[in-house]
């Protein structure tokens, strides 16, 4: 029995409350007087459960949602779209080391360490799930499970996400949230008001990227539909002037090269912003900006910190953080990543959004990442 239960929608009936649809498991048993908890701990107890009968394209009544009516036990509405039924249902999967699948990865020690300490975690192989093949090591698992480790291209979470489903074990995002926010295109509709503004083509390839800079000016960064290649900031990434073809031709066409088969989409120009300089990368030389990296987790802030430098002080003030509460708020997915930066003329901008699955700590600690999700509310 899995237990995890994906609010679809909700909506409110007059003198009834909120009916919550769900999808509907087959083999998940849901009845009157169960208490589900949302992720951030708000309790819930079941007061009215029926099929749904808005739905009447859904023949076969498995696939039919449910909808459930609840007692508010908190006081509040559900924070996220998940529903389980305790909060100790949480685990974590990392990538097995390559050589030896009983360990884990070494880059993800730390973290499996600090994740060990309170939830259980499994491991699974990278490489064969490349090839389309789960290979799971370590302790069974099933129920609400967060992957941590290193990205995948969406039809890779697609076949990742069913594969595991098929074993009871339910990823945090569904495969259209993870697509929704790992790419730039999923995204960007919904916050373009507040990120450089981008174009995009959807083939990787050079002429439709020099196609796309007719007409424009100025300076301008490239990178694919999830990352670019910062660290090779002066060759394959920054781009000087935008209107001068054969500049921009070539650092375009070097960042295809090396991103060779990892291209994910396509190629993405982005305006450059004027941002706030804190010095350069030690190793690249590529400018640093002040950058914040912030997971948000069931629709709140889970932990947020400096980018870049360890031991930063944060300078968001009150109403900065008051604004990325609501943008947390407004995410229609479980676990994601908003990359800040701020301009010269003092106002933050969104740099890029991630899934919280698949992006790095920077310089948050282990042990705090993941204490954090026991202590939600
Ligand atoms: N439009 C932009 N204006 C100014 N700096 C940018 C812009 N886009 C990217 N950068 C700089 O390059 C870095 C990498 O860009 P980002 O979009 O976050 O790609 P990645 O996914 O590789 O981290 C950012 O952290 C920021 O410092
Ligand atoms: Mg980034």
């Amino acid at each position: 029995m899995a237990d995890v239960f994906r609010i679809l929608e909700r909506f409110k009936i007059t003198g009834r409350g909120t009916v919550y649809t769900i999808k509907n498991n087959r083999h998940d048993n849901i009845s009157i007087g169960d208490i589900l908890c949302d992720l951030q701990g708000n309790r819930f107890r079941v007061k009215g459960v029926e099929m749904f009968r808005r739905y009447m394209k859904y023949v076969d009544l498995d696939e039919m949602p449910l909808g459930l009516m609840f007692e508010l036990l908190d006081g509040v509405e559900a924070k996220g779209n998940i529903l389980i039924r305790s909060l100790e249902d949480i685990h974590f999967l990392f990538c097995s080391h390559p050589l030896y699948p009983s360990k884990v990865d070494e880059e993800y020690m730390g973290e499996y360490q600090a994740a060990g300490l309170k939830y259980p975690c499994a491991l699974f192989n990278y490489e064969d799930m490349e090839r389309g093949k789960l290979t799971l090591n370590g302790e069974e698992l099933s129920g609400l499970t967060i992957y941590r480790g290193w990205m995948m291209k969406p039809d890779m979470y697609r076949a990742f996400y069913s594969q595991l489903e098929q074993r009871g074990m339910i990823l945090i995002n569904s495969p259209e949230e993870y697509e929704r926010y790992h790419t730039l295109p999923g995204w960007y509709e919904e916050f373009k008001e507040y990120t450089a503004e981008s174009i995009w083509e959807n083939q990787g390839s050079l002429d439709n990227a020099l196609e796309m800079t007719k007409g424009l000016e100025g300076p301008y960064i490239v990178k694919d539909y999830v990352k670019s290649r910062k660290h090779e900031w002066y060759d394959a990434c920054f781009i000087k002037n935008i209107a001068d073809r054969e500049n921009a031709g070539k650092i375009i066409s070097n960042f295809i090269q090396r991103q060779g088969t990892d291209l994910v989409g396509g190629i993405v120009l982005r305006r450059l912003e004027d941002l706030k300089c804190i010095g350069f990368h030690e190793k690249s030389g590529m400018p640093l900006s002040e950058e914040y990296r912030i997971f948000v987790y069931a629709g709140k802030i889970h932990i947020l910190d400096d980018y870049w430098k360890n031991n930063q002080s944060i300078t968001l003030s009150d109403d900065e953080r008051k604004w990325i509460g609501a943008i947390a708020e407004k995410i229609k997915s479980n676990f994601v990543t908003i990359d800040l930066a701020r301009r010269t003329d003092g106002t933050i901008i969104i740099m890029e959004l991630g899934d919280g699955q698949v992006s790095g700590l920077q310089q948050i600690k282990a042990e705090n990442f993941y204490k954090r999700f026991e202590i939600c509310k």
